[in-house]
């Protein structure tokens, strides 16, 4: 399995205080050093955390690729063609969402996506789509012309935290909490055949498959388990780890993990 390492998270502490302070390219480098096969990070609308100099630091200075997470907003488009990542990861945008809340639509965005993917592919950049976990999104997706699907796996996250706990108790957004327990031990049940279901018809259409959002060193053998899966992108658990063990050996904990 190909461990994406997203390490946003490094700059959202950064941009805390505007300093350079934790260094991007400090964990770039720690990143490569140990275990990393993929270095993924996501220029937002807002700049809340990577900024634009970072990813012309982080591309000229990587050794492993680059896969650069972008909006379908035409500016951003721009830029990521200008920056050639070895691959852009479509995902949808909202302003005002802490993360990244679900997949991108793509029957309500088809001919945006399909511009999208044209121009990266023209600019020699391969192009991941960042969906939910259905057979629908995985035909869409080939006939849309994108090399790769990653799945989204919080739903099947959520779900994990819900029931063998660890849900920030900030967290009054997920209206599930309520429900007697056996039926979301069905629901989770549901997210992982959802999970493999979807992985298993993007692979029989040729897309390549990878996954993330949520994935955590609890939770991360659920998904060792669907061979369909070639790559993880994990961020926040990777980077909240390293508070009290440091990065590197948050890295190469998660690589054991997922390594088959
Ligand atoms: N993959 C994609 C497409 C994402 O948008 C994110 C979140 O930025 C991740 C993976 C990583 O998610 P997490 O930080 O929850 O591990």
């Amino acid at each position: 399995m190909k461990l994406g390492v997203n390490i946003d998270h490094v700059a959202v502490l950064r941009e805390a205080r505007r300093v350079n302070d934790p260094d991007i390219l400090q964990a770039l480098f720690t990143a490569c050093e140990n275990g990393a096969d993929q270095i993924t990070i996501h220029l937002r609308e807002d700049r809340r955390h990577i900024q634009d100099v970072d990813v012309t630091n982080i591309i000229a200075h990587s050794k492993l690729p680059v896969n650069l997470e972008c909006s379908i907003n035409p500016d951003i488009l721009a830029l990521a063609t200008s920056y050639r990542p070895n691959r852009a990861t479509l995902v949808p945008e909202k302003r005002e969402e802490v993360t990244t809340e679900g997949g991108l639509d793509l029957f309500k965005f088809t001919k945006e996506v399909s511009h999208a993917i044209e121009l990266l592919n023209a600019h020699s950049i391969e192009v991941s789509l960042f969906v939910d976990p259905t057979v629908e999104a995985m035909q869409i997706s080939k006939e849309l012309g994108a090399q790769m699907v990653e799945l989204h796996t919080g739903t099947f996250a959520n779900l994990y935290a819900m029931l063998y706990g660890n849900l920030s108790h900030s967290n009054h957004s997920i209206k599930e909490l309520e429900l007697p327990r056996k039926l979301l031990e069905d629901r989770f049940l549901q997210s992982i055949e959802d999970i493999k279901n979807a992985a298993s018809h993007a692979k029989s259409l040729g897309l390549e498959v990878a996954a993330g959002h949520g994935l955590n060193y609890q939770n991360v053998h659920h998904m060792m388990s669907i061979p369909e899966i070639v790559e993880l992108n994990i961020g926040q658990s990777i980077v909240a780890r390293s508070i009290f063990s440091g990065l590197a050996d948050a890295i190469k904990e998660m690589k054991r993990l997922t390594s088959r």
